[in-house]
């Protein structure tokens, strides 16, 4: 290398330095790359939502919600309405591709006025995705923004969130206040059944509608529960808990008794924490408007369930984490019994023996482990195994497990149980339950 060369890299090299101290660049390069740097990072808290760098005690082992896994809900909530409305305006496209005779008669039989239901449905379905979004926008926000441990780039990111979602965050009132003329666009690959199954799940865990498909399910679990001594020093822990219902019903009948409940998807812990959170109104929603077969005519299709909402309110004792329940820990090891309540749940393992080594691991925190199971065994996607329930019986047995109780429910006179089901629809899907108390 020449001399003036060298000079030159050197004087570079010199300037780059100071420029890169500088707070100004600093702030520049973090504005340019905090974007793709820190959602990912922030770790997110259940059912605080604070903002944290230190994974929670609870997944210590790893895989904990994000900031990023948050916005990415909130964004598939928010394109509700518009994916909603493109499915239904596929249907009055296909309607209107008849000739003009056909499509005559289908205006006069009112099938165009149905799609207009459906919209209207669907706008009315809108207000509750909106409110979800507000409600944990503003959770966020009052759990963060105000706190002065909160670091300036977390707060910003924090903003920046609210006014992508067309809020802007009022320091004075410590409100969110919407900001006008705010435009929805579509970004994500978001699957709309699945904040259908969502929203609808608000009905399924606290509406009157759903009562008949609840009560099996709680009566199995706290039939067994009362067998036994539930005291404080237990720890009741429901994994896939969903938009809540049991979690919240189980630490609502055993009030001294700790309950953690564990929720991968983020679409069903917002939901959750959404139902104990939310405080005004009662909320209103269409969990049928989307089913076009089946129906007889559009009342049913736009059947109205009221969602009472008031009323669940997060009892003390009770802890919803949003997490993965295979690298769950509790707290305390110094547990007495620690009762595994699974709902509708070990179905939907795409590794079965994940799940059951995960509710064998919790041993190491108590001095008993109680599985108290209740639900179907329809595998769901891409499953290692799928275990046929005296094959999952005599798993248990080699494992170590004691049965106390096992039974199923599969009579189509009284033993089955619906799950979302439209009792006015010619199709009602229904399932039978396989029931089993064990310890180890
Ligand atoms: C966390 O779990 C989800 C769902 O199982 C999975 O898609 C994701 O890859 C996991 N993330 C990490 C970091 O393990
Ligand atoms: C969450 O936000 C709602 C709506 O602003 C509010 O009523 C509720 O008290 C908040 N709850 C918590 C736990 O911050």
């Amino acid at each position: 290398m020449s001399e003036g060369k060298l000079v030159l890299v050197s004087l570079v090299t010199l300037i780059m330095s100071i420029v890169a101290r500088s707070a100004r660049f600093k702030n520049f390069v973090s504005s340019v790359f905090s974007e793709k740097v820190f959602d990912k990072d922030i770790i997110i808290n259940s059912p605080t939502l604070k903002l944290t760098s230190h994974i929670p005690l609870q997944f210590e082992s790893g895989n904990v919600s994000t900031f990023k896994n948050l916005k990415q809900t909130l964004r598939a909530f928010e394109e509700y309405g518009i994916r909603a409305r493109d499915q239904n305006n596929i249907l009055i496209s296909r309607a209107n591709g008849f000739d003009a005779i056909v499509h005559n008669q289908l205006r006069v039989i009112g099938y165009f006025d149905k799609l207009d239901g459906v919209q209207d449905g669907i706008n009315r379905n809108t207000i509750v995705t909106k409110k979800i979004i507000k409600t944990i926008l503003s959770n966020l926000t009052f759990a963060n923004y105000f706190d002065s441990s909160i670091s300036n780039d977390w707060k910003l990111e924090i903003k920046r969130l609210c006014d992508s979602f067309g809020y802007r965050i009022d320091e004075q009132s410590k409100v969110l206040v919407q900001i006008p003329d705010h435009k929805v666009t579509c970004m994500f690959n978001n699957p709309l059944s699945r904040v259908i199954e969502s929203i609808s799940h608000l009905c399924k865990d606290y509406s009157e509608n759903f009562e008949i498909e609840r009560k099996p399910i709680i009566k199995f679990i706290k039939g067994q529960l009362d067998k036994l001594d539930v005291s404080s020093n237990d720890l009741l822990v429901v994994p896939g808990s969903g938009a809540g219902f049991l979690s919240w019903q189980l630490a609502t009948s055993y009030q001294n008794v700790k309950v953690d409940s564990i929720e991968l998807s983020g679409l069903m812990y917002l939901t959750n924490l959404f139902a104990m959170n939310y405080k005004e109104k009662d909320i209103r929603i269409y969990p049928f408007v989307q089913f076009y077969s089946g129906q007889k005519n559009l009342e049913n299709q736009l059947l109205e369930m009221h969602v009472p909402l008031e009323r669940v309110k997060k009892p003390e004792n009770l802890n919803p984490l949003w997490g993965d329940f295979t690298v769950y820990m509790p707290v305390s090891n110094k547990h007495d019994k620690i009762f595994v309540i699974t709902a509708y749940f070990i179905d939907t393992a795409e590794d079965l023996i994940e799940y059951v080594k995960a509710i064998e691991a919790l041993k190491k925190y108590c001095k008993k482990v109680h599985w108290i199971n209740v639900g179907p065994l329809k595998y769901g996607t891409q499953p290692k195994i799928q275990l046929n329930g005296e094959e999952l019986a005599r798993l248990r047995k080699i494992r170590g497990w004691t049965d106390t109780f096992e039974s199923y429910s599969n009579d189509c006179e009284g033993g089955l149980n619906g799950y979302l089901t439209d009792t006015n629809s010619l199709y009602q899907g229904y399932y039978g339950h396989l029931q089993f108390h064990s310890y180890i």
